[in-house]
């Protein structure tokens, strides 16, 4: 679904390229993180990925066409879902309405289904109290599924998320990871996960190490 050809990425000069050379492919219906030490890169890459930053070598193809060819705004609202740290949510808005705006933004196949977001948000454990209060009333790990219940809401078949347990205590950390299987598995999207928890790695279907400017498949 998703090729990276001969990747390369520097932010100064060439010669401290944080990696080079990466051909990597990633399909749906699986989980991939990406480990590595920090400062290696790793938010880097999904920067290229999420179609944030354009990589100084090589190609990105989804679905066998070039990003530059769909053009990174269209490629950001239709193509890729992001879910970060902080969650990243409108702070101002209900759970519910922080879903609504997503899929309108995004021209969601389920644009203004109040019912289908409703569902999406039960299903991740919240009460019909807490999705109309506003966010910032929710702890730090119903915020995250309030993030994940947005990407499910969205068409995006690529999902990509930053350390979106960094926040989070080992319990909920368990179970937004089962909700990215899910999302992988059940939904049939492709879910990368930057993490430099073991934990979460080892639950991932697929482990790449960054290291020495290169990425290895270590699972
Ligand atoms: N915008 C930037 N300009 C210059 N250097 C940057 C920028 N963003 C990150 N870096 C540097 O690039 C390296 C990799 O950063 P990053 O991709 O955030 O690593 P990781 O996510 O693995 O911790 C680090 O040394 C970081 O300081
Ligand atoms: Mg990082």
């Amino acid at each position: 679904m998703l090729e990276l050809k001969q990747i390369g990425y520097w932010y100064d000069r060439e010669e401290n390229s944080l990696f080079k050379n990466v051909d990597l492919t990633f399909e749906t219906g699986h989980s991939y993180a990406i480990v590595g030490q920090s400062g290696s890169g790793k938010t880097t890459l999904l920067s290229l990925i999420a179609g944030l930053e354009k990589p100084k070598a090589g190609e990105i193809i989804l679905n066998g066409q070039l990003l530059s060819q769909i053009g990174l705004t269209k490629y950001r609202q239709k193509k890729v879902s992001i879910v970060f740290q902080s969650y990243n949510l409108l702070t101002y808005m209900s759970p519910l309405n922080n879903l609504l705006t997503a899929m309108a933004v995004t021209k969601s196949t389920h644009e203004g289904d109040k019912t289908y977001a409703r569902e999406m948000l039960r299903k991740l454990g919240l009460t019909d109290e807490q999705m109309t209060k506003n966010v910032q009333r929710l702890s730090g790990g119903q915020q995250q599924r309030v993030a994940i219940a947005r990407t499910m809401c969205c068409d995006a078949k690529l999902v990509v998320a930053d350390e979106p347990t960094g926040n989070l205590d080992e319990e909920n950390t368990q179970e937004v990871i089962q909700l990215f299987q899910t999302i992988a598995h059940e939904q049939d999207r492709c879910v990368i996960i930057v993490t430099h928890e073991p934990d979460v790695a080892a639950a991932c279907d697929y482990s790449y190490r960054l290291a020495h400017h290169e990425f290895a498949l270590e699972k």
